[in-house]
């Protein structure tokens, strides 16, 4: 099939890739000439394991081409996927313009029956406005032509986004649409050889689900560290509370780890468009608000613990930090934690010396001209010559480190372990002390 991606984001690239990779004629269009500059020469604009030779394997095949050519997009695709960033506006809610600005371009040059489909992540009533911005264009040019328009949202995960489009737990189709229900089922045929994973619905709930499902896990992640928090006052565990739960069926073990607070592209961000949603819906969603309290409130845990082991006053003081993506495998760094803790410790006096493997050369973007921050390339060149280790990524190679090497580096020998990475007796048999989130 012929496809277009409108946005190669994240969700555009990794969407328009692993659609080629099953054999469709995929164009990927983006607004940003550097990104596609660099698509063009062979590389990577973002860091998603496997997403390079997959991409190389596609564009070698002819089956994946990168353009910023508007008329050329869309004229090439029967399907035109909506996959362009909404950032949360002023008050929280989603900024729909550059969603709607896309759907402008289709109705501004299409020539035949085309099917919009939303990927991005868009409050409930958005198919509508896609669905006018369509009608409006062509109305201005006379022309009549059909479309349908489908929300699609896509349920990927950063770090394992390949693996995720590709086996998905579910693909929802929201329209009553028949045609694009043919179209759409076809498209998907390929991801659900094993058993059918497509579920139709109305456009609404579709667009509902996404946020639902964003919202349920935050929820569970801010509820485990708030369950964390308590755990400390009450002399428990919240790894042994967290394994006494997990246990039941009815909750498992999934999405139930306490730490730093959640980041990223999309549950902070989601999670305050669903609370707007509801609010211009007239209704107050209590349990979202709380979610989101308190996981602003748990960003500054770990400095908060910093503080009362080493002061008030940080300065003069150098803080290594592993991680500063918001979650391993990426090198993403919206709303991650590590930007909150950074911030306090240089608002503190602090100097930060950091490593991860991915993401630094992100957060010398974000933190450019700041001279307080080094990034080293080595997790124990972090550790060298500060005075204590937090941490704050639960990158893999994090999981086993030397501890009496640390011991030996750091001038306080501490470390905060904002994900919980070990058993506690481990660093504290080599001489460290170990402060965790919600553990004894
Ligand atoms: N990142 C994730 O893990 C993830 C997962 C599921 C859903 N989503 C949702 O998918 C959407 C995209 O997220 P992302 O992380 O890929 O964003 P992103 O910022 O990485 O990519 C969006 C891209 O769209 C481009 N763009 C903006 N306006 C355009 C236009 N009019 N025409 C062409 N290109 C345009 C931008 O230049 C950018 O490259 C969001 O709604 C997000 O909530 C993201």
């Amino acid at each position: 099939m012929k496809i277009t991606v409108i946005g190669t984001g994240y969700v555009g690239l990794v969407s328009g890739t692993c659609l080629a990779d099953v054999g469709n004629d995929v164009l990927c269009l983006d607004v940003d000439a550097e990104k596609i500059r660099i698509l063009k020469e062979g590389g990577i604009p973002i860091f998603e394991p496997g997403l390079d030779a997959m991409v190389k394997a596609n564009v070698d095949a002819g089956r994946l081409r990168f353009t910023t050519d508007v008329e050329e997009a869309v004229a090439h695709g029967l399907l035109q996927f909506i996959a362009v960033g909404t950032p949360p506006d002023e008050d929280g809610s989603a900024d729909l313009q550059y969603v709607v600005a896309a759907a402008r371009n289709v109705g501004r040059f299409m020539t035949g029956y085309k099917v919009v489909v939303d990927k991005s992540t868009v409050p409930v009533g958005t198919a509508d406005k896609v669905q006018a911005a369509l009608a409006e264009e062509l109305a201005a040019r006379g022309e009549s032509i059909d479309y349908s328009v489908v929300s699609n949202p896509e349920f990927l995960k950063e770090g394992a986004a390949l693996a995720d489009f590709m086996k998905p737990d579910r693909i929802v189709v929201g329209t009553e649409d028949p045609r694009a229900i043919d179209v759409m089922r076809e498209l998907y045929a390929p991801f659900q050889r094993n058993h059918e994973r497509l579920l139709v619905m109305d456009v609404r709930s579709a667009e509902l689900t996404k946020y639902a499902a964003n919202a349920m896990l935050a929820t569970r992640i801010s509820f485990m560290n708030e369950l964390a928090n308590l755990s400390e006052r009450l002399g428990a565990d919240i790894e042994l509370v967290r394994k006494g739960i997990g246990s039941d069926p009815r909750i498992g073990f999934d999405f139930l780890y306490p730490g730093a607070g959640y980041g990223g592209s999309c549950f902070p961000k989601d999670v305050q468009a669903l609370i707007r949603t509801a609010h211009a819906a007239g209704h107050d969603l209590k349990v979202l608000q709380a979610v989101e309290d308190a996981n602003d409130a748990q960003k500054s845990v770990l400095t908060q613990k910093i503080v009362k082991r080493l002061g008030e006053d940080l300065s003069g003081k150098t803080i290594a930090l592993w991680g500063l993506a918001f979650k391993p495998n990426t090198d993403d760094m919206r709303e991650a934690p590590s930007r909150v803790l950074i911030a306090d410790l240089l608002a503190r006096g602090a100097r930060v010396r950091a490593y991860d493997p991915v993401a630094s050369h992100e957060a010398q973007r974000i933190f450019a001209g700041e001279t307080r921050i080094d990034f080293v390339d080595k997790p124990m060149l972090a550790v060298q010559g500060a005075d204590v280790l937090a941490i704050v990524t639960e990158w893999k190679e994090f999981r086993a480190p030397d501890f009496p090497a640390i011991k030996a580096l750091l001038k306080t020998p501490a470390i905060f372990d904002g994900r919980n990475l070990y058993d506690p007796a481990v660093p504290r048999r080599a001489g460290l002390e170990y402060f965790a989130i919600g553990r004894l």
